[in-house]
């Protein structure tokens, strides 16, 4: 495997991952952030983000000397053969995503190019989920950056499908790798970088190793841009019939999870992404789809799928609203544990979860909610300041008329349900907004289940 030099622009969930599991693989690698309180942190080893395995990968390529943390891109794109953009996309007022991180980065590349004298080509990789055509216009702002000198680049796209809470692995033995480009070079530089996880050639303590080889796929530009949006649509697609399904199973006493089992085995099918509940949130699925809307919008095309998609997903939560209702009749002086407050469990990142929505009407509607969370505490507390956020979820469970399963960690699957029972207030109601608990077993002990489509 031939050593090369890395630059990662953005240390956050996808670039910090990439930067310390290509390290990890061999590679030289330049992590850039504008955040210059983080890269002193991670210069010593201090990982600003809960993801598993993460701090010890980071561990591994200091010691080794193979990462580094810096504030200075022109230095990077001087030194480096690959350089990775992985800024934030957020969404902007209209749902599409704000290209601003990622045109700033691609015009202080275009700036700092010259400086790179005879050296080959710099491979520009857009990591950053971006609308189709950004690489085109990642490469214009590069040019506008150089401001008319003669400067060597390729710009490729290399979409990230890493879930959060296991990024690392998902890192290392990820289903494919998509590669957008129409030049050659660049995507042999790029099969050349990603060579130890194509092969799998790369030591680990999986026995047996989870994967044999991994597929590298090359498209066009558009294409690779496009697969992405397309992957989490889809995803987003998924969950959202399956919570058509339950809403239908609950009209006519069926149950779910037994069908989201009988359908899941049919291997055109899957049996993954088929878990009825609240619906899906977090930093890629809510903007990512509404980014894919907007780029039909844009064409004029009406997006039917997509858009029934978002609305259903929007009706789970009014339905976890109104499931209290149901029992409680008004919500006003009536107390509510949120059960986990990520928008998924193994992770930090409370961006778009739906906790966040659940605890802000809750409140309005006069409830006192309190949030319990094994991680993110700080975290919700700053984004919803009415919700008083515990560390034990017995205490937030202590005197509670209902509580939500919001997020399935494991602290909150494994609650003894005979000492829930005994600390909640009548009518003890528990909303299963994710279907992890046996109703039976729950019920025994004296609680009132409502999960989602089970009847
Ligand atoms: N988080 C995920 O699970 C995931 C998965 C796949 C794809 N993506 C995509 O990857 C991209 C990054 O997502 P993330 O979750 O890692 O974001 P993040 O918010 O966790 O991290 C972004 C980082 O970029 C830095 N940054 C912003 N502007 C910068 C600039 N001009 N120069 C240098 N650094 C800058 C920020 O300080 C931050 O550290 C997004 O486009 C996202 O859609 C994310």
């Amino acid at each position: 495997m031939r050593r090369l030099e890395v630059g990662i622009v953005g240390t956050g969930y996808v670039g910090l991952v990439t930067g310390a599991c290509l390290a990890h693989l061999g590679h030289s690698v330049v992590c850039v952030d504008i955040d210059r309180e983080k890269v002193e942190s991670l210069s010593r080893g201090e990982v600003p983000i809960y993801e598993p395995g993460l701090e010890e990968v980071v561990g591994g390529a200091l010691r080794q000397e193979r990462i580094s943390f810096t504030t200075d891109l022109p230095a990077t794109v001087e030194r480096v053969d690959v350089l990775f953009i992985a800024v934030s996309t957020p969404p902007g007022e209209d749902g599409a995503a704000d290209l601003s991180n990622v045109a700033s980065v691609a015009r202080e590349i275009g700036a700092s190019l010259a400086r790179r004298g005879e050296k080959s080509p710099l491979v520009v990789v857009n990591k950053s989920t971006v609308p189709v055509g950004s690489g085109d216009y990642v490469s214009m702002l590069i040019e506008e950056g150089a401001e008319g000198r003669d400067v060597s680049y390729y710009v490729v796209s290399n979409p990230e499908f890493l879930r959060e809470g296991s990024a690392v692995y998902d890192t290392l033995f990820p289903d494919r790798i998509v590669i957008g480009t129409d030049s050659r070079e660049a995507s042999e530089a790029m099969r050349e970088l990603y060579a130890p996880i194509i092969e799998q050639s790369f030591p680990t303590s999986y026995d047996p190793r989870p994967k044999a080889a991994v597929p590298f796929i090359v498209t066009d530009l558009a294409s690779a841009e496009m697969i992405k949006y397309a992957a989490n649509a889809f995803l987003a697609t998924k969950i959202s019939f399956i919570n058509e399904v339950a809403a239908i199973c609950d009209l006519v006493g069926a149950d779910v999870t037994n069908v989201a089992h009988g359908i899941g085995l049919d291997s055109r099918i899957g049996s993954r992404f088929l878990s009825a509940g609240i619906g899906w949130g977090g930093s890629c699925f809510p903007k990512d789809v509404s980014a894919l809307r907007s780029i039909a919008r844009e064409y004029d095309y009406e997006s039917t799928i997509l858009d029934a998609v978002v609305a259903v997903n929007d009706r789970q939560l009014k339905q976890v609203v109104s499931k209290l209702q149901r029992e409680l009749h008004t919500l006003k002086g009536k107390r509510v544990a949120l059960l986990g407050l990520t928008f998924k469990p193994n992770t930090d990142d409370m961006r778009e979860a739906p906790s966040l929505k659940i605890a802000r009407t809750l409140d309005s509607l006069g409830a006192r909610v309190v949030g319990y969370d094994p991680v993110a505490t700080g975290p919700a507390s700053e984004a919803v300041p009415q919700m008083k956020v515990v560390t034990d979820p017995y205490a937030a469970l202590s005197g509670a008329h209902a509580a939500v399963v919001v997020t399935e960690w494991d602290e909150v699957r494994n609650l003894d349900p005979k000492q829930v029972a005994g600390l909640m207030a009548a009518p003890k109601l528990v909303v299963d907004g994710r279907n992890v608990l046996d109703p039976a077993s729950v019920e025994e002990r004296g609680l009132l289940y409502r999960g989602f489509g089970r009847g």
